[in-house]
């Protein structure tokens, strides 16, 4: 079915089945801290818009959403390097906020955004991220909800790219070399 479409090599190391749990775990965890709150999520633009859809239907609260997308330029991964491309249109001032990313490497990203949004002043601030690879990070920087941990290796799926390719792969996969 994905003839021509995949990479040469690979494996699967997150199934279909295996995400949904995950995200209907997440969901409850999300629905039940923020019982009588009403939630604003910025989602990290693009690839954490398919983590969204799904979390989305998982959350029992009132729930708003946003975007937002940072930029690096070239192959920069340094804090300095990123930029804010699209901010988000809601009014963040007082809001409980939800910063939602599909993996979290570095950390260099999330730190950029999460700056731009704590200048707005919400009344709250936490971080879900589907994927984590926790060993890799250069920063110290709290995250509240993980999805799964992962140790490294470069992964598609599941909203992950590699130069905007297969992001609608319903699985998560690692590329082997
Ligand atoms: P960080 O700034 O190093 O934490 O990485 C941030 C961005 O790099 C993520 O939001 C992703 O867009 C991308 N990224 C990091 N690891 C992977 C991966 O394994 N597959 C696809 N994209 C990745
Ligand atoms: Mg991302």
């Amino acid at each position: 079915m994905y003839k021509n479409y995949l990479p040469e090599k690979y494996e699967i190391i997150i199934t279909e089945d295996q995400i949904k749990k995950r995200v209907k775990e997440l969901g409850e965890q999300i629905s039940k801290d923020y019982r009588d709150k009403h939630i604003l999520i910025i989602t990290v633009l693009k690839g954490a818009v398919v983590f969204l859809s799904d979390l989305l239907r998982n959350i029992k609260c009132p729930v708003d959403i946003d975007f937002i997308k940072a930029t690096s330029y070239g192959s920069a991964t340094e804090s300095g390097a990123l930029k804010i491309l699209y901010p988000p249109n809601e009014e963040i001032y007082q809001k409980d906020v939800l910063i939602v990313e599909d993996i979290i490497d570095s950390g260099y990203t999330l730190l950029k955004i999460r700056h731009f949004i704590e200048c707005m002043q919400p009344s709250s601030l936490k971080v879900c991220t589907f994927i984590d690879k926790k060993e890799r990070r250069k920063i110290d920087i709290k995250i509240d909800y993980v999805g799964i941990e992962v140790e490294g290796g470069f992964l598609i799926g599941y909203g992950l790219d590699s130069k905007n390719r297969f992001r609608n792969l319903p699985f998560i996969a690692r590329i082997i070399e």
